[in-house]
């Protein structure tokens, strides 16, 4: 499976900060054995961000898109409202069950707004935006989501029924 990574972050597009959450990303995807095909850093701006989502989708450039930042409460964290914009399909188990392992880590975990979906063949996932937060919250759903990405692009029938 091909994915992509999109870093929200105003202070890294200026080259203020560093990057640390999307290399965390593509070392965790890789050892998953995903390709990763392309990375992006763009400011926390929701048309950006939703266009550079939903080009990826409609392109076929990746099966997955996770994203990191932007999931918070400041004034500028507006990942998921971009997510949602371009998702057909609302996916909320996900940020649902990363929140819920997360609350085990701590309490503040109640705080991501991180929002899931899919566009066309596409899985658009956010995280938060710190690498701690990143590895364990990716770490946890990786398994799950290897499952649902073979569903959604045909290579898997539905799950089994008992
Ligand atoms: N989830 C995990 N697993 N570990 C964390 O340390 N930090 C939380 C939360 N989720 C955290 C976490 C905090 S402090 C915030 S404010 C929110 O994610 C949103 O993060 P963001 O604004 O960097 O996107």
């Amino acid at each position: 499976m091909r994915a992509a990574i999109i870093t929200a972050s105003d202070s890294g597009y200026e080259g203020k900060r560093e990057d640390l959450s999307g290399p965390v990303i593509r070392e965790i995807l890789e050892a998953g054995g995903y390709e990763v095909v392309h990375t992006r850093l763009l400011p926390d701006e929701r048309k950006m961000l939703a266009e550079e989502m939903a080009r990826i989708a409609d392109e076929g450039i990746a099966e997955l898109v996770v994203t990191t930042g932007g999931t918070g409460f400041s004034p500028r964290d507006c990942t998921p409202e971009a997510t949602m914009d371009v998702c057909e399909r609302a996916v909320p188990g996900i940020p649902e069950a990363m929140r819920a392992y997360s609350m085990t880590i701590t309490p503040r975990a109640m705080l991501s707004r991180a929002a899931a979906g899919i566009r066309k063949s596409t899985l658009i996932v956010n995280l938060p935006g710190s690498p701690k937060a990143v590895r364990e919250s990716l770490e946890y759903i990786l398994p799950a989501l290897d499952h649902g990405l073979e569903i959604l692009t045909g290579k898997a029938a539905n799950c089994a029924r008992k």
